[in-house]
């Protein structure tokens, strides 16, 4: 028998950082269009309020993941205001620093680290602790599609992806069977974070792109609200790779 909704997110509660633009806020915008209620988070006070508002039935807090008491604040939060937790998106991140790994400042490697590994285990922990431990849910870490092979310049970006690819599959198994623990790896997206790759004179990122196109946010929301909704719920420590082709271009080239 179907149940009443394809999604299951009425009445849920989702946690989503890095949402005051981009990917973030196209992941919590999906979640409020099928029916659940968002805490999001970003840096940039005036952006995210500027997000909470077009999202509606939202609350954010302005704040870094670098930083744990904020982590805790966060999901302090959602259980202040919604009494649950029932997915959290791990998407913030930071792609620098940018270049050879050789001139790799230390402390802004080790923020690199910080940013993309240690905030999400930290907010896993915290929404373990405050909800899902005893009533179950459904996390899931923004990747890269660039985690799995080297390329340049952005070497501490994608070893600190590396790393989110092996935690991802660490805690499922750890979480299981309660919690569901995956991650989706977008390719070339049109974000500001992407910006030095798409925006350049004279040069399309899509032509050499199986799918004829950049990735646009909302590909990645639909990804990331199937994999946490009840469709999804036999599959655990997996990658999603969404990614219009781009692991798959060299067999074009002949
Ligand atoms: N765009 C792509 O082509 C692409 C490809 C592969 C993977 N990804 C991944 O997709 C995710 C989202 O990236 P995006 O392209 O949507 O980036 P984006 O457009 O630059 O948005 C990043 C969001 O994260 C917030 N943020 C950044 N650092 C933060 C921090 N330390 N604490 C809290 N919030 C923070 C930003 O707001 P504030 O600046 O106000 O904090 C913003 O809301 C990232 O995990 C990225 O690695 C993107």
């Amino acid at each position: 028998m179907m149940s009443p909704s394809p999604h299951g997110f009425e009445g849920r509660v989702a946690i989503v950082t890095g949402a005051s633009r981009g990917i973030g806020l196209a992941v919590a915008e999906a979640f409020v269009a099928a029916g659940a209620r968002v805490c999001v988070t970003a840096r940039d006070a005036p952006g995210l309020a500027r997000a909470t508002a077009r999202l509606g039935d939202a609350v954010g807090l302005a704040g870094t993941v670098a930083d744990p008491a904020h982590l805790h604040r966060l999901t302090e939060l959602a259980m202040d205001e919604y009494g649950r937790i029932d997915v959290v998106v791990n998407n913030a991140a930071t792609n620098q620093p940018y270049g050879p790994l050789m001139d790799a400042d230390p402390d802004r490697w080790r923020e690199a680290f910080t940013v993309n590994v240690e905030a999400p285990l930290r907010l896993t922990q915290h929404a373990w602790r405050a909800w899902m431990r005893a009533h179950g849910g459904s996390v899931v870490n923004i990747c890269t599609e660039g985690a799995t092979h080297v390329g340049p310049g952005l070497g501490a970006y994608s070893t600190s992806k590396a790393a989110l690819l092996r935690l991802t599959q660490q805690l499922a198994g750890e979480l299981a069977p309660g919690v569901r623990v995956n991650s989706v790896s977008p390719g070339l997206v049109r974000t500001e974070m992407a910006r030095f790759v798409w925006d350049r004179p004279n040069q399309d990122p899509a032509t050499d792109l199986p799918l004829g196109r950049m990735g646009d946010p909302q590909d990645i929301a639909r990804a990331v609200l199937w994999l946490t909704s009840t469709a999804a719920n036999w599959i655990t420590g997996t990658d999603l790779l969404v990614d219009g082709g781009t692991r798959v271009r060299r067999a074009r080239t002949l």
